[in-house]
C-alpha cells in the first residue's frame, strides 16, 4: 500500500505526517504539530514575516520526528505531499520548498494539495470514533469547513479515492467563522487566538444573556457573514462602560481588567457571542439539507472543535453527523496526506521538470 510524507505550512502550524493507504481509506502513522500559537500572541494575530522564518527553523525538526514516529525512512517513501495553496505565501513556500528537495532527492513524485480539500479530507482517516461509519450511504453529503479563514458549505458527491466532486454552495460574504470567534475574543481581551478561551469562558456563561444579532435570515440563504458581530459586541461593551480592547490601543499594551467585564459577566458575553456564531452555522446548515436532502454531514475545520457546536449537532441534525478527531481539526499535516495519497492514486502528482517548477500560491 502506497505511502507518503505529507507537509502543512500554510499558516502557523508547522506539521508533518506520515500516511499509508489502507483497504478503507487512509491511516496516519504520525502527525507533528509544531503551534507557532505562544511566538504571534504578543502581537495579537499571525505576523506573516515571523511565521515564514519559524518555518524554516521548524520544517526540518518536524519531519524528522514524524518519520522517526512513524518508525519509517525517507526511503520508505512513495511521494511527498505538500499544502500549495491557500495560505501565506512566505509560510507556504518553506513547505514547499522542502517538500521539493526531498521529492527530488528521492526520486519520487511530488502531490500539491489545496488546504481545503485537506480540511474536507480530515473525516476521511481511519480510526476516528464516528468517522468509521461514513460511507456510500451517506452521500451526497454536505461538508461545512468552519475555520480562521473559510466558512464554506459545500455538496460532495464521492467518495476517495475519487476526487470528492466538491460543489461550494455558499460561503462567508464577509468574516469567517473562526476569525468572528478570534475578533470578538480579542475585544473582551481574551488571548490569541481567542476561539478556544470564547469555547472555555462560555461554560459557565447564560447564552440568552445578550442578544447578539444573526445576519441574513433568510429562509433559503445559505450565505455567511460575520463581520456585524464585532460591532454589535463593541457596542455593547462601550453601552455596560466597558473599553473594548484593542480598538485604537497601540501595539503592546495589555488589556487593562479594570475597563473589561469579569467573572460571569465575561461568561455572559462568551456564551452569548459563541451562541450567535453557532446558531447562525446550524442554521444554514439546516437549510442547506432541506434544499440537498444530504444524507449526512461533515462538520471540519478549527472552529468544528467548538464545544457547543458538536453538542448542538449532535441534537438539532436529523442526519449523521462526522467530525474529526481534535488534532485533525485545527491545521495538521495529515490531512494534507489524505488527500494528498488519494491524488498519489489518480495520478495527480509533480515529477521531474514539473515538480521543479512548483510554486506556491496565496489564493
Ligand atoms: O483550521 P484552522 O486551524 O486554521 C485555518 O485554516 O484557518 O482554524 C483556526 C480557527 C481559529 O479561528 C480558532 O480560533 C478556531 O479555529 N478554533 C475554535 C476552537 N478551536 C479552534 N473556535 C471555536 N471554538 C474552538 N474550540
Ligand atoms: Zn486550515
Amino acid at each position: 500500500m502506497p505511502r507518503l510524507l505529507a507537509i502543512e505550512t500554510s499558516c502557523d502550524e508547522c506539521s508533518a505526517a506520515v500516511l499509508e493507504r489502507t483497504p478503507r481509506f487512509v491511516a496516519a502513522r504520525s502527525n507533528v504539530i509544531f503551534s507557532q500559537i505562544d511566538l504571534h500572541r504578543r502581537f495579537g494575530g499571525v505576523v506573516p514575516e515571523v511565521a515564514s522564518r519559524n518555518h524554516l527553523e521548524m520544517v526540518t525538526p518536524v519531519v524528522e520526528e514524524a518519520l522517526e514516529k512513524a518508525g519509517v525512512g525517507f526511503n520508505d517513501l512513495d511521494a511527498v505531499a505538500v499544502t500549495q495553496r491557500p495560505g501565506l505565501i512566505g509560510a507556504l513556500l518553506v513547505g514547499v520548498s522542502t517538500a521539493k528537495a526531498i521529492a527530488y532527492a528521492l526520486n519520487k513524485p511530488l502531490v500539491g494539495v489545496n488546504h481545503l480539500e485537506g480540511h474536507l479530507h480530515s473525516v476521511f482517516i481511519d480510526g476516528q470514533q464516528g468517522c468509521e461509519r461514513l460511507g456510500p450511504q451517506n452521500l451526497p453529503l454536505l461538508a461545512c469547513l468552519v475555520s480562521g479563514g473559510h466558512t464554506n458549505l459545500y455538496l460532495i458527491r464521492e467518495l476517495p479515492p475519487r476526487g470528492l466532486g466538491a460543489e461550494k454552495l455558499s460561503e462567508s460574504r464577509d468574516d469567517a467563522a473562526g476569525e468572528a470567534f478570534d475578533k470578538t475574543a480579542k475585544l473582551l481581551g481574551l488571548p490569541y487566538p481567542g476561539g478556544v478561551h470564547l469555547d472555555r469562558g462560555a461554560k459557565s456563561g447564560n447564552p440568552a444573556a445578550i442578544d447578539f444579532p444573526r445576519a441574513l435570515p433568510g429562509r433559503k440563504n445559505m450565505e455567511f457573514s460575520f463581520s456585524g458581530l464585532k460591532t454589535a459586541v463593541a457596542t455593547e461593551l462601550k453601552k455596560r462602560g466597558f473599553e473594548p480592547y484593542g480598538v485604537g490601543a497601540s501595539w503592546g499594551t495589555q488589556p487593562d481588567p479594570a475597563k473589561l467585564p469579569q467573572g460571569k459577566e465575561l461568561a455572559d458575553f462568551c456564551a452569548s457571542i459563541q451562541e450567535a456564531i453557532v446558531q447562525t452555522l446550524l442554521r444554514k446548515i439546516r437549510i442547506a439539507l432541506g434544499e440537498t436532502g444530504a444524507r449526512g454531514l461533515a462538520v471540519v475545520g478549527g472552529v468544528s472543535a467548538n464545544s457547543r457546536f458538536r453538542e448542538l449537532l449532535a441534537t438539532d441534525v436529523k442526519v449523521p453527523v462526522f467530525f474529526p478527531d481534535h488534532q485533525y481539526c485545527t491545521d495538521n499535516a495529515a490531512m494534507i496526506g489524505a488527500a494528498g495519497i488519494f491524488m498519489l492514486e489518480r495520478g495527480e502528482v509533480l515529477k521531474g521538470a514539473e515538480l521543479l517548477a512548483a510554486n506556491a500560491f496565496s489564493s
